[in-house]
Order: structure tokens, then sequence, then C-alpha cells
């Protein structure tokens, strides 16, 4: 199992801008793709990095049934033991991580042999004014 946090994230721009960002993408349909936990999940462990995203994570999990333990980890050093869990979920952190093989290796590591791997992700925008706008997000979180 590896455990401490080789980089700390902290992105604090995007940590602020990106909860009104995540509620205009839930009004634009993505909130239908997020319904990831059915009533059958006896246990989620939640890995955040970022301050400020954890403290929201932390009062989102509070809202919903499911028990979810948020912690502070990084995708390429998870918390968490071998082959230990049914399932993985990877929502728009692919995108965010700075060594996306390294990130799958990780989720690999940890999820059961046939276990099962959901992710959420999305490519560069089309309209040149959102491409200009994730580029700057990648600068500022780089
Ligand atoms: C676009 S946000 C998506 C947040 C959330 N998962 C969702 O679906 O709304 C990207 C997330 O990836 C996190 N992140 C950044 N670097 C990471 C890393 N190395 N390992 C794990 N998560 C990371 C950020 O802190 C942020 O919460």
């Amino acid at each position: 199992m590896k455990s401490a946090t080789p980089h700390p994230v902290r992105h604090p721009i995007f940590a602020r801008a990106f909860p009104a960002m995540s509620r205009a993408l839930e009004a634009g349909g993505i909130a239908e793709h997020r319904k990831y936990y059915p009533a059958t999940v006896s246990r989620v462990l939640a890995v955040e990095p970022a301050p400020r995203l954890r403290a929201a994570a932390i009062a989102a999990a509070r809202e919903i049934p499911v028990p979810i333990e948020v912690t502070n980890g990084v995708a390429s050093a998870l918390p968490a033991e071998d082959a230990s869990y049914d399932a993985a979920v990877v929502s728009l952190v692919l995108c965010s991580v700075p060594d996306q093989d390294a990130a799958l290796a990780e989720i690999r590591r940890v999820l059961r042999p046939g276990g099962l791997l959901c992710f959420l992700e999305h490519v560069r925008a089309d309209s040149a004014g959102l491409a200009r706008m994730q580029r700057a997000l990648e600068d500022q979180a780089g």
C-alpha cells in the first residue's frame, strides 16, 4: 500500500472556480453520467489531493446515503491494498493528473482481478474560446 502523498496538489484558482463549473456541467446534462453509486455499494474511498476540493467532497459525502471516506492522496499512489476494491470510479480526473499511465497502473493495482473501472472524461473543446480556457486551466494546474 502506498500512503504518503508524493506531491501536494493545490491548484488554488482551479479549486475556487471548479464548484461553479461543476454546477454548470451538471445543469448541462452531465448529472445523468454521475449517478455512480447504486444502493448495493457498501463503502467508497474517495481520494482528493486539493484541500479546498477535499473539504467540498467531505461536505457532499455527508449528503448521500453511501458511506464515503474522503482522504488525501493522488491517483498515482492510492492509499489502498493490492486487489482490495471491486470497482474504481474516475470522473474528470485523468484530464488532471500529470501521468495518466501511472494513475491507471495504480488503479489496476488496487482493483481485484475482473474489477470494474468506470470513467467519465472529456476531450479538447471544439470551440476556440473553450479550448483556450482548458489550456489556461492546464497551465494553472501545472
Ligand atoms: C476536473 S476536477 C473533477 C472533480 C470531480 N472528480 C468531478 O467529477 O467533478 C479534477 C479533479 O482531479 C483532482 N486531481 C488533480 N490532480 C490529481 C492527482 N494527481 N490525483 C488525483 N486527483 C487529482 C483535482 O483536485 C480535482 O478534484
